[in-house]
């Protein structure tokens, strides 16, 4: 497995495996590798000859320096998870080699970041899709992979592969979870006992509402009622957003659903009263499917 740091060098490499024929696979990450990831590299696999992962925290995308600084680092535990799963690159520029000072040039989606974590956090997209830009022209990928987890991420990068006319297959993988529910981020390792046992009711209220939905429900505002409900049930949860949108325009579900809807969560877990601690900011997501 190779370790690059420069940008110039990875797209030489990516000229000879594609002179050569070989397909590439990259699955771009901020580290802190968990299962969830590594399906991702699985998901590379079956697809391309080479598979490719990126390692870069990316400044651009916290509004927030103290949210950046907390986030995990564990550089040589993911070479280790990358060597054992069979990745043959990893891309791990240090912050001067992705973005010039003096640069001046950002990718911005409209409409579709917006709402949900787009409307909690100005500019955090235009960060993703400028590093996801940067990270397609540097690894000249066939096939780039993307997490279900961070759903507006993946309709955002679609959309912009999509407008930009870029020559590569976006590929999404499945949330992966703990047997419990939770979904796997790297930000778990943040929640402490208790806050781990309640930051099970997203995806608790997930469940609720997609059995509401398989026993005949299809009315938006009873829908959102019983995962603020469910959401209720845990006191240290406190709901940035909770919503029913259109899975590919993100446009706000209609008052009757008649097709797929996704329902997204974003929830804050906050330390007990006035304790000092983490709030940890975790989100979730399911595709609903209403009965015809
Ligand atoms: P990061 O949070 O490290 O996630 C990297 C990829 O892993 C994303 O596509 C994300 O959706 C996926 N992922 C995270 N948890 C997952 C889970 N439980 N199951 C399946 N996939 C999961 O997302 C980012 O980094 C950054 O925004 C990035 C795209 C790398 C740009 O900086």
């Amino acid at each position: 497995m190779r370790v690059i740091r420069h940008v110039a060098e990875l797209q030489q490499l990516a000229d000879r495996e594609r002179s050569l024929g070989r397909s590439i696979g990259l699955v771009p990450t901020m580290g802190a590798l968990h299962a969830g990831h590594l399906s991702l590299v699985e998901q590379a696999r079956r697809r391309t000859d080479r598979v490719w992962l990126s390692i870069f925290v990316n400044p651009s995308q916290f509004d927030d320096p103290k949210d950046m600084d907390a986030y995990p680092s564990t550089f040589e535990a993911d070479l280790r998870a990358c060597r054992a799963a069979g990745v043959d690159v990893v891309f791990a520029p240090g912050a001067d080699e992705m973005y010039d000072p003096d640069s001046q040039t950002w990718v911005d989606v409209d409409e579709i970041t917006l709402p949900l974590c787009g409307a909690a956090r100005p500019g955090h997209f235009r960060g993703v899709i400028t590093i996801v830009t940067k990270l397609l022209l540097a690894a000249k990928p066939h096939v780039a992979v993307f997490g279900e987890k961070d759903f507006q991420q993946l309709a955002v990068i679609r959309r912009m592969v999509r407008d930009l006319g870029f020559d590569v297959e976006i590929v999404a993988g499945p949330i992966v979870r703990e047997a419990d529910g939770l979904a796997l981020s790297s930000r778990n390792v943040n929640l402490d006992a208790e806050a781990r046992r309640q930051a099970l009711v997203l995806c608790q209220a997930l469940d609720a509402a997609e059995r509401a939905v398989a026993a005949g429900e299809t009315r938006s505002k009873a829908l959102l009622q019983l995962v603020r409900q469910e959401i209720g049930k845990a006191p240290r949860a406190e709901i940035e957003y909770a919503e029913l949108r259109d899975p590919e325009s993100l446009e706000v579900a209609p008052p009757e659903l008649a097709r797929a809807t996704l329902l997204a969560l974003a929830v804050f877990i906050r330390p007990p009263g006035a304790a000092a601690g983490t709030t940890v900011r975790l989100i979730d997501n399911r595709v609903l499917h209403p009965q015809p």
